[in-house]
């Protein structure tokens, strides 16, 4: 098991799609297994493996402290989402320090397969609908910060900037759910 390296924007593999999962053998459950380590040693909730440099589409969640659940998602589809939305804070390992207000769907119904490449429903709400579509915009080659409200985009460009430029934001800042998970 190792931990990985994180790619941050701009690195170009963020904005690439990922391919299907058609080996459900030993080196993807070592991946998954990395990409948990590497998640947790950032203190994630989330994380794609395009993140690790992997185009691959599969996706690790742990949201078990804060009451959802922790899996491995492998070639993940929505299936269904709600029309009410919810509102809340965002982050993402591959922007480091910033955390901004994104609407997302309030619940949403996920089709995957597990490790043994068996096909699986989940749904799930709040902040575990949230993580689903976050985690599943990057197996699409897409970062939330090229996705705010235009009032957003405008009150965080400079930041934006100043990550893609390796520099911090102006003022550093985790989503709640990431500092209730280093606390
Ligand atoms: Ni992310």
């Amino acid at each position: 098991m190792a931990v990985r390296k994180i790619l941050t924007i701009p690195d170009p593999v963020l904005y690439q799609k990922a391919e299907p999962v058609a080996k459900f053998d030993r080196k993807l459950r070592g991946l998954a297994r990395d990409m948990f380590e590497t998640m947790y040693e950032a203190s994630g909730v989330g994380l794609a493996a395009v993140q690790i440099g992997v185009l691959q589409r599969l996706l690790v969640i742990d949201l078990e402290d804060q009451g959802f659940i922790k899996g491995v998602f492998i070639n993940p589809e929505v299936l269904e989402v709600s029309e009410e939305m919810q509102e809340g804070e965002e982050g993402c390992l591959s922007v480091p320090g910033l955390s901004v207000p994104h609407p997302r769907p309030r619940w949403v119904k996920i089709g995957y397969q597990d490790l043994n490449g068996t096909k699986r429903t989940v749904e799930g709400e709040m902040l575990l609908a949230r993580a689903f579509l976050h985690e599943m915009d990057h197996l699409d080659g897409k970062v939330f910060v090229d996705q705010l409200e235009p009032d957003m985009k405008l009150e965080f460009a400079e930041d934006i900037e100043r990550i893609k430029a390796g520099k911090p934001p102006r003022e550093s800042k985790k989503p709640a759910y990431r500092r209730a998970r280093s606390a």
